[in-house]
């Protein structure tokens, strides 16, 4: 995406074709950094603290990550025993975004193929780019799909402005470029749509408030942050025409895992009769399993994440202690709405119903 006049991703491979180049998304809004990543441990660190985070972006990581390992393993001896173990540690690194697993066993099977070492890194740095950019078109795509369900909303308000709600940061910064629940949200918007877009600002790390909302000022998408819990009440309002959201992974019944807090922003909609959808490239769809509730692993990450907030004070980036000292806290990253309460899914090859026989309908081969 352009920020700031120039093309901006939040990963890429450095003019030496070895180091991985990430944006410390940590850090912003209020800071842009950007980290290397030289080894698996350093990937596996970056994944596991959310400098990169969303789940295309973690798959494609994780795709680089296999590289790293395979540059390592032509000095570990056993090269293809040593690439296995690293991509389990890989693979290890979050449990809930499907896209992780699906990224490093994707770049592991090209890289089992090859003949010689050299073979394997050139495999495994050239399937990561392939991976790179064809999300990159997936989220264009889907973009051009979902923007029609925006378009519609706005002829139905003739012209009127159609607001969105989003949770958590489904956009660029989540991807490659574009995003997915944002990549409607730009096309509309570059379209010419009058469009304002609430900002669920996603406590507890705040990648509503920090991310998504950088990243729509960035395009000079209107928008205004809202804390969580105000979406049910603007809804009631009719201040909600259409909520679109992101996935982490979405069983191939229609389940959707996202960010904690994504499932009560289905029923509030679904009480109040608002369209939710679910916006996604096809790596994010789990083939294998049939009840998000039971079978998707939710990761449960540090109390302190809860504990703590940060931001910005003085000038630098501190965090600040909420409740009590001695109170317990828990922090769970991801919750699972149930294929009943969404409308549908929008996809690279078009927008489907949230049912087994309408997501194979468009996914036949898989
Ligand atoms: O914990 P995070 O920040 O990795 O969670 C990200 C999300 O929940 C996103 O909504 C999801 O990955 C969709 S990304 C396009």
């Amino acid at each position: 995406m352009i920020v700031d006049e120039k093309p901006v991703r939040p990963i890429w491979l450095d003019a030496d074709q070895k180091t991985v180049k990430v944006i410390d998304q940590r850090q912003l809004p209020h800071r842009f950094v950007v980290a290397d990543l030289t080894s698996v441990d350093a990937v596996i660190h970056a994944i596991r603290e959310m400098f990169v985070r969303g789940a295309p972006l973690i798959g494609v990581t994780g795709a680089y990550g296999v590289m790293i390992a395979a540059m390592n393993g032509e000095t570990a001896g056993d090269g293809p025993g040593f690439i296995r173990q690293e991509c389990l540690r890989l693979k290890a690194a979050r449990p809930t975004a499907v896209n992780l697993a699906w990224g490093v066993d994707r770049v592991l099977e090209v890289v089992m193929a090859a003949g010689t070492a050299a073979d394997r890194i050139a495999a495994a740095r050239n399937e990561a780019a392939a991976i790179a950019e064809e999300e990159a078109e997936n989220c264009r795509r889907l973009g051009v799909h979902g923007a029609e369900l925006i378009a519609a909303i706005s002829r139905e308000k003739k012209g009127g402005t159609v607001n969105i709600l989003t949770h958590c940061n489904a956009g660029w910064l989540a991807c490659i470029e574009y995003g997915t629940a944002t990549a409607p949200i730009y096309e509309a918007f570059n379209r010419g749509v009058d469009l304002h877009v609430w900002v669920d600002e996603t406590r507890p790390l705040n990648q509503g408030s920090r991310l998504t909302a950088w990243e729509l000022g960035k395009h000079g998408v209107p928008h205004t942050v809202i804390t969580d819990n105000a979406g049910g009440h603007l809804m009631q309002h009719g201040r909600v025409d259409i909520v679109i959201v992101g996935t982490d992974r979405s069983t191939h019944t229609g389940d959707v895992a996202n960010k904690i807090g994504t499932y009560l922003k289905a029923l509030a909609a679904r009480d109040n009769g608002i369209p939710f959808y679910v916006a996604l490239p096809s790596s994010t769809f789990d083939w294998t399993m049939t009840d998000g509730v039971k079978e998707i692993p939710i990761e449960e990450r540090s109390p302190d994440e809860v504990r703590y907030v940060q931001g910005l004070a003085d000038g630098r980036i501190t965090r600040v202690l909420v409740p009590p000292e001695s109170s317990p806290a828990a922090d769970f990253a991801f919750d699972v709405t149930p294929a009943r309460l969404v409308t549908g899914f929008v996809t690279e090859r078009g927008v489907c119903g949230a049912s087994e026989a309408e997501i194979h309908g468009l996914f036949p081969e898989c």
